[in-house]
């Protein structure tokens, strides 16, 4: 087999119809929209409906990304579902979306690194389709993140949103594609930012308690400005590691397409790039932080927007909770 590249041939994004705008969290907690503007560049954010899950958003997602493709479930090798947000503890949220889809007898697991679950993701497929194991590969991030937040504390549900987006990945031989990834765990901060599992008998230090409430076992805790911290030094060294592993000068970069926790945490990065924010897809605006969604919605906008073109080059970065972070560089071929 001549070596493979792996090519990003189709896209789609899904979005909620709920938009829950900070002027209606200033009626549910006692924050403010110009609080919430200054610490993180977040206006609204989309909520899912009571009766849809985590696999409903991403099978409208996949939709279009196989439609933009050209091609039908049935031409799929494998599916990847990133979610920190599953339908259920099992089966896995990607054999929900295989059949929803109508899709039979490919392999379909998740995968589970929080907001760098899509990074994760593709160095995952990426790997895989250069070893010849698949030769076109469904990917998804999707996350239903307001299922798991506690709507009473201000300091973290503000800042998060649900959605989905996915990519279809094929491998060629043609030169191009996702030229390179670096990933990084460090659990030794797994206390900074985390959820509790949402089945009591499931979590050692929650046993048998049946009067908890589940929402609120499963809710966000962060220590957000610890996490700040950490994410703004280790984004802007693993954006100098893929450049150097990929063998890139950092002014070649056309786009930075970074995960969407905090404007701030990504003005930090793209100045650590010495990129201009023309070149940063931002959508935390709009989306909030829709965790491993993130990236491919933010991504898709830049495609949807038609300010993608062939042959440029794209900086995929994400941190989340563990820490677990990482970073891609593609060359844009569609
Ligand atoms: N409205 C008004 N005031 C608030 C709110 C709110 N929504 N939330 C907190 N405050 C108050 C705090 O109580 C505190 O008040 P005090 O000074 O009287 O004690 C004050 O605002 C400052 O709080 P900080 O937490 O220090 O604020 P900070 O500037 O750090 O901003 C934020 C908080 C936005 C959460 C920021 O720390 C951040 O973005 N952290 C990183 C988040 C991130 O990147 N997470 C990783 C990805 S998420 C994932 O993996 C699931």
């Amino acid at each position: 087999m001549n070596e493979q590249h792996v090519h990003l041939t189709g896209i789609g994004s899904y979005l909620p119809e709920r938009v829950l705008s900070n002027a209606e969290l200033e009626t549910m907690v006692d924050t403010s929209d110009s609080w919430i503007q200054e610490r993180t560049g977040i206006r609204e954010r989309h909520i899912v409906a009571a009766d849809q899950m985590t696999s409903d958003m991403a099978v409208e997602a996949a939709r279009i990304a196989l439609n933009d493709a050209g091609i039908g479930i049935d031409d799929i090798d494998a599916l990847i579902v990133s979610t920190t947000t599953p339908d259920m503890v099992f089966p896995a949220t990607a054999t929900v979306v295989q059949a929803k889809l109508g899709g039979k007898d490919f392999p379909a697991w998740d995968i589970q690194a929080v907001c760098s679950g899509f990074v994760y993701g593709l160095a995952m497929a990426d790997g895989m389709m250069r070893a010849g194991m698949f030769r076109r590969v469904l990917l998804i991030g999707a996350e239903a993140m307001s299922r798991i937040v506690n709507w009473q504390d201000r300091s973290t549900c503000v800042l998060f949103g649900d959605g989905a987006g996915a990519v279809v990945l094929e491998a060629k031989e043609k030169e191009g594609g996702v030229l390179g990834s670096v990933l990084h765990a460090d659990g030794a901060y797994r206390d900074l930012l985390k959820a509790h599992h949402p089945h009591p008998g499931a979590s050692p230090d929650r046993v048998v308690d049946f009067s908890l409430d589940a929402a609120g076992v499963a809710a966000v805790e962060m220590k957000g400005n610890e996490v700040f911290r950490v994410a703004v030094t280790k984004l802007g060294q693993v954006v100098g590691e893929i450049l150097e592993h990929c063998q890139v000068d950092k002014g070649a970069v056309d786009w930075l397409v970074p995960h969407q926790a905090n404007i701030r945490i990504i003005q930090a990065t793209a100045k650590k790039l010495g990129m201009s924010m023309e070149r940063v897809s931002t959508t935390v605006r709009e989306h909030g932080n829709t965790s491993s969604a993130s990236i491919p919605l933010a991504l898709d906008e830049l495609y949807r927007t038609g300010k993608l073109a062939a042959g440029q080059l794209i900086l995929l970065e994400a941190f989340a909770g563990g820490f677990a972070w990482g970073a891609n560089l593609l060359r844009w071929s569609k």
